[in-house]
């Protein structure tokens, strides 16, 4: 059958069912973290002066080079992912990032590649990102206060920059981009208002996030989260908002808009109200590793496969085995796991969230 030209080869492409998990969720997004290095410290995530001093991030020899991600990606969406994010550590620190979003965009069934970023290196590359063909962009921005922004990023940067980052990626084109603000109680939770002002109307979307138990290194405790329901009502206190449903299913944050429509808010409240019965991600680290839930402890070598000249097939067969034994949803357990003294995950920056 003859295939009109002007129709874009990912919808003619087959589409395979997606495998699923032992608790019957499909595999369709996969999260690349491309570096483990970021030019931040965020006490949440990597904070400066406890982040196991020895920690060795990976070499270059150890990354992934991007033919190995395509390839790996590929794989990925043979088994039914239809959407990638990339993220880090920080992902524009690796070199000739807007090489590899042209490599995936151009794979057949991909129909959607975001990126999660911290927004400083944005003036330089927003351009370049939008041109190679990322969709959508995430930009990490917990508070406005200039103050409260040295002690979250770890005295890395200014807000100034983050915001400059993000005005460059309006001029690129960039449009809804989403602002995720991590919500620390006592920390930048008096400035959440502040924020949501300073972006209602602009069609960017807020989302706060409360803060989570990832990783090793950042001394979570269960009394700094400021649980959403709690964010909503001061929110709606000011400006009324109504619900709204999700993009998609699985969707982490949960969307409301303004009811006089200046935009729209999301929350994502993976400690007071855990969504892991849609999880329907999988995470790719850079160094290769496959990990099911961003609370794993170990995740599964295909570096080691893919170096050691596993075919598609092969690839195709370790990914779907990875997927259909799949039993996560820590933040289900939290309460349980965290009883039993279960706190080793993978950290933040290795999988990027
Ligand atoms: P879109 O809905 O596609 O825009 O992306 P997203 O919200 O899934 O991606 P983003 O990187 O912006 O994630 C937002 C926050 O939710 C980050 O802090 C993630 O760590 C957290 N998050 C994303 N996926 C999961 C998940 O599967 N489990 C948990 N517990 N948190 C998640
Ligand atoms: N809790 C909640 N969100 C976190 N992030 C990093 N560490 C944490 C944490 N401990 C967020 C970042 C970024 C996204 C990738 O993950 O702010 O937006
Ligand atoms: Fe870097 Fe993002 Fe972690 Fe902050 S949260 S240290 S910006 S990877
Ligand atoms: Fe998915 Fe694990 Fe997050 Fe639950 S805790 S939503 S299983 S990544």
């Amino acid at each position: 059958m003859a295939v009109s030209s002007d129709i874009p080869i990912q919808l003619v492409s087959a589409s395979p069912a997606p495998p699923h998990d032992a608790l019957a969720r499909p595999l369709r997004d996969l999260r690349i973290s491309v570096i483990d290095r970021c030019n931040f410290r965020c006490p949440y995530c990597m904070p400066e002066d406890q982040y196991a001093q020895d920690y060795e991030f990976l070499s270059k020899d150890q990354r992934l080079r991007f033919e190995e991600i395509e390839r790996l990606a590929r794989a990925f969406v043979a088994q039914g992912v239809r959407k990638l994010r990339l993220t880090g550590g920080e992902p524009l620190l690796r070199r000739d990032l807007p090489h590899l979003i042209e490599m995936l965009a151009r794979i057949p069934g991909i129909e959607d590649i975001a990126m999660t970023t911290n927004g400083v290196l944005l003036p330089k590359f927003a351009q370049a990102l939008r041109d190679a063909g990322l969709h959508r962009l995430t930009v990490s921005l917990d508070t406005l206060d200039a103050a409260t922004f040295r002690t979250l990023c770890g005295g890395r940067g200014e807000v100034a920059e983050v915001l400059a980052g993000i005005d460059a990626a309006e001029r690129a084109g960039f449009a809804k981009i989403k602002l995720n603000c991590v919500v620390m109680r006592g920390v930048n939770d008096a400035q959440v208002l502040d924020l949501v002002e300073r972006f209602r109307g602009t069609g960017h979307i807020v989302r706060f996030i409360e803060y989570m138990d990832v990783g090793t290194v950042n001394h979570w405790r269960g009394d700094m989260v400021v649980p959403s329901a709690e964010l909503i009502a001061r929110l709606a206190a000011r400006w009324p908002l109504e619900p709204l449903q999700p993009n998609y299913r699985g969707e982490v944050a949960e969307r409301y808009r303004f009811a006089d429509g200046a935009g729209e808010v999301g929350f994502i409240s993976s400690v007071s109200q855990p969504f892991c019965g849609d999880c329907s991600r999988a995470r790719l680290s850079a160094d290769g590793k496959l990990y099911t839930c961003l609370f794993a402890r170990l995740g599964y070598d295909l570096r080691e496969s893919l170096r050691a000249g596993a075919s598609d097939e092969e690839l195709a067969a370790l990914i779907t085995q990875r997927w259909t034994r799949r039993t996560d949803r820590y933040s289900e357990q939290r309460a349980e796991l965290r009883a039993r003294g279960e706190q080793k995950h993978v950290e933040m920056f290795a999988v990027g969230g």
